[in-house]
């Protein structure tokens, strides 16, 4: 959708990147990094600078203690860190339950390590599961499920209830928890960020996915890391070495540098995005989008049934290329495309500039 975006000089709702500047402080980090000749290589799983930073974050935060030694492995981007971290844990056979709705990667994921993914729905409008459909999902064959809160595409976030429905399968059934957790810090009306692995007896069976993406406004820069128990850790970094060697040596400096902002920073953050949040579902709404609200992460799920089109991706083509506003097709969030085929994903992490150029293009879309 980006790319169509640029063909047809859309305005870009569509891939998850903010398109306003980073702080100021974090690429002074990284151009001070440069200068000093951080350049070769940092150690394959992480310099440690940044991987002190995110064991000592995470351990203030809630209160788990981390290892930077022996649990903490730094990748090109939370992307890499999934990938390296199924390839370490699941053989061919196994399966790796997946809610959906789902991040595009999982699935394929899943797939190339070998595993068959089992999908279990969110539904609308609160995206919530049905706990028995769950279980039903958990047999011996079950090795993993990958846990997204806050979520894309829906912004849900997980309660520690629907936490801890879901830490009592892994433990009945012997199954490792990967969540992704990179939007951690972007959540909104009183919504709390809970961590699985605080969860009674899962800090040995989670490995905790993060990175500096969204939350520091860098996608580009390809830092992501995973905090696993210490007897996952060896198989992670061999698989981080064989795939990328390293991540970038630079901007992992400046990562410890983002990292030891004051909380001052992550309320801003959080609140500053509410604002955006809103303004986009003003705009949704005005233009007769149905939207389901989001409590956390920095996409607004739309059900569009009654612009009358055949599906979403007929829908989203129309948007890019007659109304010249980009958005992302449901279907692509779904294994089977029919379950999204009435849904379209817009991002906010975007300008009130962009974002105004976008509600005077809707306003030609006929109802
Ligand atoms: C749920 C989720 N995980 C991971 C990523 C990618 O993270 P990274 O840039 O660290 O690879 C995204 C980006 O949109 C995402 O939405």
């Amino acid at each position: 959708m980006t790319r169509l975006a640029q063909q047809h000089g859309a305005v870009n709702l569509s891939q998850g990147f903010p398109d306003f500047p980073a702080p100021d402080v974090i690429k002074n980090a990284a151009c001070d990094a440069i200068r000093a000749d951080i350049n070769q290589y940092a150690v394959t799983w992480g310099a440690r600078p940044l991987r002190e930073a995110i064991a000592a974050q995470f351990t203030r935060r809630y209160g788990v203690p981390v290892d930077a030694d022996a649990q903490v492995t730094v990748c090109c981007g939370a992307t890499e860190t999934m990938m390296a971290v199924l390839l370490a844990t699941v053989d061919p056979g196994d399966e790796v339950v997946v809610f959906e709705p789902f991040y595009e990667n999982y699935g394929p994921d899943a797939i190339v390590s070998g595993a068959t993914p089992r999908f279990v729905r969110l539904h609308a409008p609160d995206w919530r599961f049905d706990p028995d459909e769950l279980a039903k999902a958990f047999s011996n064959r079950t090795r993993a499920i990958i846990i997204n809160t806050p979520n894309n595409p829906t912004g849900k976030v997980f309660t520690r209830e629907e936490l801890e429905v879901i830490a009592r399968l892994c433990r009945q059934w012997d199954v490792m928890a990967i969540t992704d957790e990179i939007y951690e810090h972007i959540v909104y009306d009183g919504a709390r960020h809970v961590p699985l692995c605080t969860l009674d007896g899962m800090a040995e069976r989670t490995v905790t996915i993060n990175g500096l993406s969204k939350t520091f406004s860098v996608t580009g820069w390809r830092i992501g890391w995973a905090i696993a128990p210490p007897a996952l850790s060896g198989a992670i970094r061999k698989m981080h070495d064989f795939l990328t060697v390293g991540a970038p040596a630079p901007l992992q400096e400046a990562g410890a540098v983002a990292l030891a902002l004051d909380d001052g920073y992550y309320h801003s953050l959080a609140a500053d995005y509410a604002r955006r949040r809103d303004v986009l579902l003003g705009i949704l709404e005005r233009h007769g989008f149905t939207t389901f609200r989001p409590a956390g992460a920095y996409y607004i799920m739309t059900d569009v049934s009654r612009f009358g089109f055949p599906d979403d991706v007929a829908f989203s083509r129309h948007l890019v290329a007659d109304i010249g506003v980009a958005a992302v097709p449901g279907s692509s969030f779904y294994r089977d495309p029919a379950a999204g085929r009435t849904n379209v994903r817009f991002c906010f992490a975007k300008r009130d500039e962009t974002m105004a150029e976008a509600d005077r293009r809707l306003a030609r879309l006929a109802m």
